[in-house]
């Protein structure tokens, strides 16, 4: 099974991903729980990720370099998780390629159709079996975000505007619910143990 947590900053999708990882291994004790982040997840894809988030790369790098990047970060880690879940291994991943048709196609919607087919191209078998929408008004996560203290990337620092148009892509993504077998959208603005219980109840559903 590969299930994604999706969302914009400060949705709080990371902390639940992480914290439905010890939950599926209390449940499920005889089954392997893999946690991984896009982009990132797998020792080259991480190289991958320092030259995107390295601040020399802000000034010089354009959305058609990371369009690139973030897909061959993907490609390898995909790779990986395919065999995973051959394994019957339990694949927990903090974004996939929605990100970069949220992220990517915000910034850059004349790539819209390119950003889709390079990844189905490229990128094995990218369809997960469930991907977790965490719903929160920019306003909110960018204030979330703004607090946190460690992990800031460029994007936590860009005006709300820009966050809005985000926001706007995954409520796209989330009614043509692209490139996902279910999407279940959560509300994030709840507190994280109302979160947590939903992902949990929604994962066992799933998982019977
Ligand atoms: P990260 O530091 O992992 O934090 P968070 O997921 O909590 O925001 O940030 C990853 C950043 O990379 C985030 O701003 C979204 C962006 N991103 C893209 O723009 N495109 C992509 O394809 C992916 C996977 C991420």
């Amino acid at each position: 099974m590969y299930v994604v947590f999706e969302g914009g900053e400060g949705s709080g999708k990371s902390s639940a991903s992480k914290a439905a990882v010890e939950k599926l291994r209390q449940l499920y004790p005889d089954r392997s729980v893999w946690w991984v982040r896009e982009p990132g997840g797998c020792e080259w894809s991480e190289k991958v990720r320092e030259l995107l988030f390295d601040p020399s790369s802000d000034d010089l790098i354009g959305v058609e370099e990371e369009i690139l990047l973030f897909a061959a970060a993907r490609v390898q880690l995909l790779r990986q998780i395919n065999k995973a879940r051959e394994d019957k291994v339990i694949v927990v991943s903090d974004r996939n390629v929605w990100s970069s048709l949220a992220y990517q196609v915000s910034m850059a919607p004349q790539y819209a159709e390119l950003i889709k087919q390079l990844n189905c191209a490229l990128v094995p078998n990218i369809r997960p079996d469930l991907v977790f929408w965490f719903d929160v008004p920019p306003e909110l996560g960018l204030e979330r975000a703004q607090i946190r203290l460690v992990d800031n990337n460029r994007n936590d620092t860009r005006p709300l505007e820009w966050h809005r148009g985000v926001y706007r892509r995954y409520q796209d993504l989330v009614a043509d619910r692209t490139l996902a077998n279910h999407v279940q959208r959560i509300d994030a603005s709840q507190s994280f143990d109302q979160v947590m219980v939903e992902v949990v109840e929604h994962l066992q559903y799933w998982l019977r």
